[in-house]
């Protein structure tokens, strides 16, 4: 392991130095577009161009597969890196070196201390699950053991609002860890006091999820009353995304010394704790969500078989077969990918209390491999006594089979797709993406229109950021930041913030600042305005910006004066509040009324 964390600053100023146009176009071959690029996608098999970069935004999008990102996102996707190893490829380009720990207060601030709060917030779940006969009776009607509760850290959190807020003498990083809800109105200049939060996590079993070096980055909660949602997760924070961590991956590395053989994947943190207490410890559940591609990676660093686990109804076939389409681009050199489905009415956590530990390895021992699982459910489709079924499992499989890396594997599964449907084995062959002709124009078709223009605006916190995006040096433009912030305005703390950031990082481009919201829901909708492109030019551009935060002002304006006259029912405004209201009067009505 290569030291201590990357500063956030020298990520920042390294997507400075780096021009995401050279770092793709050395891998992918680009045409110029209006403002962008595009090329054929890497990411999928496609004739007409739908993979698009942009220099100005230093980001790229693909139509066809949904992916996007800027030059970190790239390399990760692209050469299946890690976040840690695609920055030290872009610093390598760059001839920098990478700093560690020491320098990376930014990260410390960002990360320590949410860390900080999760492992208090352990101690205390843990210690309210003493506390608690209920709990623990739940837990023992359930077949846990004190043992196992131990090694896996459950807990229990207080039917209670704010049991845990008041544990928090400062709940900011409780907040950030997503512990704790901040109340509406709760916006970034509270700075969130103790009254202005509740707790997320009430009257449910608490099991930490950890991330690969044992820290507490998320919970799942179970409800012990009837709740609707049976389970609660913490939400995305930049600690914890679902679609990249898995629970009990650390349990089980920390179960033996020596390579897991196999690691089992299920549905439930139940399923796992009862499997690991039968003393079946190689296992991991995905947390309430689909597998992903980063979970199969995150898999094969510690084991070269997977074994999927999953129900034997339709339901459970269809989310295999999911899993499996992630699968395939994984699964190469000597690494397994098998597929074991459970009886009806049971699932790992049942069936394992029921069969006991060694049948339910027997049943590993049985599970169908990839092969055998997606052949399988292909021919189903199809009736391989006739021609045409045979021509229809050729097509059927040959998009799948053309994920797989070359290998081994590949070539056998053609031989037995050309045993199967008696075609040649040529006519199988892999079709690589480079090979694939152009195709006459209308990718357009593919890409979304550009935006309508809406005057005035139904989200104008969308068109300003979208707007900004394109050219960031306008944040200079914008003053009384403050007031602004006041507008009650769906999204307004994301500008704001955006707004700031392009302050105080002159020259810095979008991309930089998906960067620095990596992990963050402002990411991910910030990565949604960015598809599109804005057919717009600059004068234009500016002239619409100035418009939005011209309407906005005035909403924030609007917002102040309405909220002193609520006052004003209420009690005396100071003399200082009065000539304010009488200021935002004159102010409003000199400008035009709003709406
Ligand atoms: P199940 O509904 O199969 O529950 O959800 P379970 O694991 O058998 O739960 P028990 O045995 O009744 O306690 C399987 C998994 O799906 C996610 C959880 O990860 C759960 O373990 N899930 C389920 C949620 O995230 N939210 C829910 O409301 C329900
Ligand atoms: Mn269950």
């Amino acid at each position: 392991m290569a030291g201590g964390r990357i500063p956030q600053s020298f990520i920042h100023d390294l997507l400075a130095r780096t021009d995401i146009v050279e770092v793709i176009s050395s891998r992918v071959e680009l045409k110029r577009a209006g403002r962008e690029y595009k090329a054929l996608s890497p990411f999928s098999n496609e004739k007409s161009p739908s993979f698009y970069v942009s220099p100005t935004k230093q980001f790229f999008h693909c139509f066809s597969s949904g992916k996007h990102g800027n030059a970190v996102g790239f390399l990760m996707e692209y050469d299946r890196l890690t976040f840690v190893e695609a920055v030290e490829e872009l610093a390598k380009r760059a001839g920098l070196e990478v700093p560690r720990e020491g320098g990376g207060a930014f990260e410390r601030l960002v990360l320590d201390g949410p860390l900080d709060a999760m492992a208090a917030a352990e101690r205390f779940f843990r210690e309210q699950l003493r506390k608690y006969p209920p709990a623990v009776d739940y837990l023992k009607q359930r077949g846990v053991s004190g043992d196992t509760a131990k090694v896996f850290g459950i807990g229990y959190a207080p039917e209670s609002w704010d049991a845990l807020t008041r544990f928090f003498t400062d709940p900011q990083h409780a907040i950030e860890a997503g512990l704790l809800i901040q109340k509406d109105g709760g916006g970034p200049a509270s700075g969130g006091s103790a009254r202005s939060c509740y707790d997320r996590f009430r009257n449910r079993v608490m099991f930490p999820i950890r991330d690969t070096r044992g820290r507490v980055i998320a919970f799942g909660g179970r409800t012990l009353a009837n709740d609707p949602a049976k389970y609660l997760n913490s939400p995305e924070t930049p600690l914890f995304h679902k679609g990249r961590n898995l629970f009990g991956l650390y349990e089980a590395k920390q179960s033996t010394k020596a390579e897991l053989p196999h690691l089992l994947v299920v549905e439930g943190y139940m399923d796992v704790v009862m499997l690991a207490q039968h003393g079946i410890r190689e296992v991991v559940a995905t947390l309430g969500t689909a597998t992903t591609r980063d979970h199969l990676a995150l898999l094969y660093k510690s084991t070269r078989k997977v074994v999927f686990c999953f129900d034997g109804d339709r339901a459970g076939r269809s989310a295999a077969w999911r899993a499996l389409e992630q699968a395939l681009p994984e699964v190469h050199g000597d690494r397994e990918c098998v597929f074991m489905f459970l009886p009806d009415g049971h699932d790992p956590d049942t069936l394992v209390q029921e069969i006991g530990a060694e049948a339910f390895r027997e049943r590993i021992g049985q599970a169908q491999t990839l092969s055998a699982f997606l052949l399988g459910e292909l021919s189903k489709q199809t009736n391989l006594g006739t021609l045409d079924g045979r021509a229809k499992l050729a097509s059927l499989a040959k998009p799948h089979l053309d994920k797989l890396r070359p290998g081994p594997l590949q070539t056998l599964m053609i031989d037995e797709l050309a045993r199967l449907t008696r075609l040649r084995r040529e006519d199988l062959q892999p079709t690589a993406p480079a090979a694939a002709e152009e195709a006459p124009v209308s990718a357009a078709a593919k890409r979304p229109a550009p935006p309508r223009i809406e005057p005035g605006g139904t989200r104008p916190v969308r068109r300003a950021l979208q707007l900004l995006l394109e050219r960031p040096d306008m944040a200079d433009s914008v003053g009384e930041l403050e007031l602004l912030a006041s507008a009650d305005v769906h999204g307004i703390p994301a500008l704001i913030e955006a707004l700031d950031f392009f302050h105080e990082n002159h020259g810095a481009n979008a991309g930089q600042l998906l960067e620095y919201w990596r992990g963050t829901s402002k990411a991910a909708a910030l990565e949604q305005l960015m598809r599109q492109e804005l057919q717009l030019d600059d004068a234009a551009i500016e002239r619409e910006f100035g418009d939005v935060m011209r309407h906005l002002r005035q909403r924030a304006l609007k917002t102040r004066r309405d909220h002193l006259l609520a006052e004003a029912q209420i009690r005396d405004l100071s003399a200082q509040e009065l000539s304010e209201a009488a200021e935002l009067t004159r102010q409003l009505s000199t400008r035009g009324p709003v709406q």
